[in-house]
């Protein structure tokens, strides 16, 4: 019997190679897998499981503005959105997004404007979002994450952002130097932050502003505390204050942006300022 088996295996597996459909047929004689040895399983996971995640990605497919639409939950319960021309199945969220709850708008198109301004009116509800600041982008950009990590990605949507064939459109492109661009200043800030911590401040009525550097302040954990200076960006009239590590105030590159509080001991690590 065990013989005969796995002979229709082989067979199958075989004939495999030649034609896909194969798989279905495959499938029913799964029941028998206790019989079949390592091999077999290897097999199971080349011909069955891989394929599978195949026909899963294919699942990922191209939308149109009018299928989308489909997904509203008007039709069924299924309530699809889409940011970026990303779309996302958002139907687990139903108290967020079904038929009357607040962020109902979202669903069956691409309003990715919204997620910034607000605005859920039907001019509000736009997926045009090119002339928004980097800090905008950036925080649409986490709204996009956030859909990754919570929600079923199910395709893309042909219009503003994704072509018929699923390539990305010259909006898009535009928009992706934006997000690059974007994480450059991110990294740079990160940095800054790192080598400039951010101060301590509180201010009270009668003393005025009071900034001071800890070993933690400003979030960054480190060995020095530093002493406070007003940080000026290259190009602005605005500064913040930053805690400076006494050991590189010597580099005149970087003294020029970093200025003293008049009412503040040079060496001191905390200054009252009066405002
Ligand atoms: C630009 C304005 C806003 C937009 C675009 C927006 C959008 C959203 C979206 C899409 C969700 C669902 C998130 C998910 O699927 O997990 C959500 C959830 C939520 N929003 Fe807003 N929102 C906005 C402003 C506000 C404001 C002003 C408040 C409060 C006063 C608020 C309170 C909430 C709360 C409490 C939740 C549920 C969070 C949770 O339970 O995880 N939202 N928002």
């Amino acid at each position: 019997m065990i013989t005969k088996l796995l002979s229709i295996f082989t067979i199958l597996s075989i004939v495999y190679f030649f034609d896909d459909s194969i798989i279905d047929i495959y499938e029913h004689f799964s029941i028998y897998i206790p019989f079949f040895n390592i091999t077999t399983y290897l097999d199971l996971i080349k011909y069955v499981v891989i394929p599978r995640i195949k026909s899963n990605e294919s699942a990922q497919k191209l939308f149109t503005v009018e299928e989308l639409k489909l997904y509203n939950g008007e039709n069924n319960n299924q309530l699809y959105i889409s940011i970026l021309g990303n779309v996302f199945d958002v139907s687990d969220g139903v108290s967020y997004y079904g038929i009357g709850k607040t962020y109902h708008h979202f669903t069956g198109r691409d309003a990715s404007r919204a997620f910034i301004s607000g605005d859920f009116s039907e001019e509000g509800l736009s997926d045009d979002v090119l002339d928004l600041s980097f800090q905008e982008l950036n925080h649409l950009k986490q709204w996009l994450k956030m859909y990754e990590t919570k929600y079923k990605y199910k395709g893309k949507l042909i219009g503003r952002y994704y072509r018929h064939n699923g390539d990305l459109t010259d909006y898009n492109k535009e928009l992706q130097i934006k997000f690059l661009k974007i994480e450059e200043d991110n990294r740079m800030q990160e940095i800054e932050k790192q080598k400039f911590p951010p101060c301590n401040v509180e201010w009270t009525a009668n003393k005025g502003s009071h900034v001071w550097c800890t070993t933690q302040s400003g979030g960054i954990e480190r060995n020095w505390s530093g002493v406070p200076r007003k940080l000026f960006l290259p190009g602005s009239k605005s500064y913040r204050c930053a805690c400076v590590n006494k050991n590189d105030f010597q580099d005149l590159s970087i003294s020029k942006f970093l200025i003293q509080y008049d009412e503040c001991d040079p060496n001191s690590y905390s200054c009252y300022i009066k405002t």
